[in-house]
């Protein structure tokens, strides 16, 4: 027992450390492989003796939905014949679902230690709430404001933030206190950043269903210049490497906001950074954030297109190859339940095929579903089973990881959405973009399985509720 504790305290501290000298770039690369290596060494002895415990031949799960959808698919016409076609509630439920996820993590973004956010908000999170003015666990002031990962700014140089994006935040990403808040001055209900982008994309894409796949990209990356270089369209004080990445290459190549040369810089920057690779903080899980209004605006457009699309979004803003597979798998598993997959099912395909690529996971998700079920649901004890699943699988951003403990919450919470967003909220970490991914997934799950998505957390969202109902009543 106590040996379990040091262990999960170990990772948790490991993690959380990988992070920062990542953030930080304080040491050489030799050390940060280091402490890779010591953070894997960790995940390896903990995990390998609760899959040796698995009889050999134990099936992965065995709920009666899988003995349905097996047959399902053996009988093909019935297959297809039967398969619901996406509806608008599986689409809005999946809208709201990422707004939810986002907005409900917010105030605890990034706490990497979870007793932190029991201690701040004097018990677990149970809904939306305004962040504390302090952050336990801050790194924004040793951020870049020029570019991606650490700060090197002089003050003679142009910096991104403020200059060009995050107008007026500077003075707190350059204040001498390590205690700033991501998303400081935020109200309770509010979306972080990259949601602000993402239902942007969803009005874009929203607009003129016969507009064509490229126009709804030249669409969605002209307003996104637009919006991210002009004042007070956002309150958020947090900018990911990735937006202040095209920014500083935007103002170097003339700050282009029409249309036409808006496309061409962005095609040119994709093709620039086909071969080389800008910074590792790029390919973080919030990658999956801005294309998703275009995976459930195209759910019933062919499972191809929806993530070809997905991809070349998300290369035009974040130019990394890396990230290519992440979103494309993700894209198909949304895209699958807004067609009635179960995502269950689609969960197991995408954990066991490129990129995540690892057999062992669905008996590893199965083991810590049954420690949690020896505890009352929404008790503590239950929680501390999901904390400590999250912090051994990916509790920061970098996206393997994050998205492996993504799919667990949502393998784990397939049929309760609600608990799965406050689950994912007091795990911690990268919660937000996590958060995000989450609720897209678990809410078209549960429109689809005839359930729906709280009202408290619909009406809850704050400033970009009116944005959201709009495009729900476009479809
Ligand atoms: C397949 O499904 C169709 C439509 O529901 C049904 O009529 C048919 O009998 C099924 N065939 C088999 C082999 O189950
Ligand atoms: C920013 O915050 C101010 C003050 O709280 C508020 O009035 C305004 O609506 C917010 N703007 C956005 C875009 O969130």
């Amino acid at each position: 027992m106590l040996l379990k504790t040091i262990t999960r305290k170990g990772t948790l501290l490991l993690q959380g450390l990988y992070h920062h000298t990542r953030h930080q770039r304080l040491v050489p690369g030799v050390t940060l492989v280091a402490t890779a290596s010591i953070f894997s060494w960790f995940v390896v002895t903990n995990l390998q003796p609760r899959i040796q415990d698995q009889p050999p031949n134990s099936p992965v799960h065995t709920s009666p939905e899988k003995s349905t959808q097996h047959s399902d698919r053996l009988n093909h016409s019935c297959f297809s014949s039967t398969m619901p076609h996406t509806n608008n509630k599986m689409r809005e439920d999946a809208l709201y679902g990422m707004f939810i996820g986002d907005s409900l993590s917010m105030p605890v973004h990034w706490y990497y230690d979870t007793d932190n956010i029991k201690r701040d908000f004097n018990g677990w999170l149970t809904g939306f709430e305004a962040p504390r003015k302090r952050h336990p666990t801050s790194i924004l002031t040793i951020s870049a404001v020029g570019g991606a990962g650490r700060s090197t700014f002089s003050g003679k140089q142009k910096s991104v933030i403020g200059d060009i994006i995050l107008h007026g935040k500077l003075q707190y990403w350059t204040k001498n206190d390590r205690s700033v808040h991501y998303h400081q001055g935020m109200a309770a209900g509010d979306n972080t950043l990259n949601n602000h982008c993402a239902l942007r994309a969803a009005i874009q894409a929203s607009k003129d269903p016969d507009a064509s796949y490229d126009a709804v990209l030249s669409s969605i990356m002209t307003d996104y210049v637009h919006f991210m270089t002009t004042p007070n369209t956002h309150n958020d004080t947090y900018a990911e490497s990735y937006h202040r990445e095209f920014f500083k290459s935007w103002d170097k190549n003339g700050s282009p906001t029409q249309p036409e040369e808006v496309m061409s810089y962005v095609e040119k920057r994709v093709k620039d950074l086909e071969n080389k690779h800008l910074d590792h903080n790029i390919d973080g899980i919030g990658a999956l954030v801005h294309p998703i209004p275009l995976i459930i605006q195209y759910a019933d457009k062919p499972v191809d297109e929806a993530a070809k699309q997905a991809v070349k979004l998300t290369r035009m803003t974040h130019a990394s190859v890396n990230l290519d597979p992440f979103v494309d798998v993700y894209a198909r598993t949304l895209h699958g339940i807004l067609n009635g997959e179960s995502l269950r099912e689609k969960i197991n395909e995408a954990l066991t095929s490129p990129p995540i690529g690892n057999v062992r996971l669905p008996k590893l998700f199965e083991e810590y579903s049954k420690k949690a079920r020896k505890y009352e649901k929404g008790s503590e004890k239950r929680l501390e089973i999901y904390q400590s699943a999250v912090s051994q699988m990916g509790l920061a951003c970098y996206i393997k990881g994050s998205m492996v403990s993504m799919f667990f919450l949502a393998y784990e919470f397939h049929d309760d959405f609600e608990g799965g967003m406050l689950a994912n909220t007091n795990c911690g970490g990268e919660n937000c973009n996590r958060g995000s991914a989450l609720g897209a997934l678990l809410g078209a799950e549960a429109a689809r399985i005839g359930k729906t998505i709280p009202e408290r957390f619909k009406s809850g969202l704050n400033i970009l509720k009116p944005g959201i109902q709009s495009v729900v009543d476009k479809w």
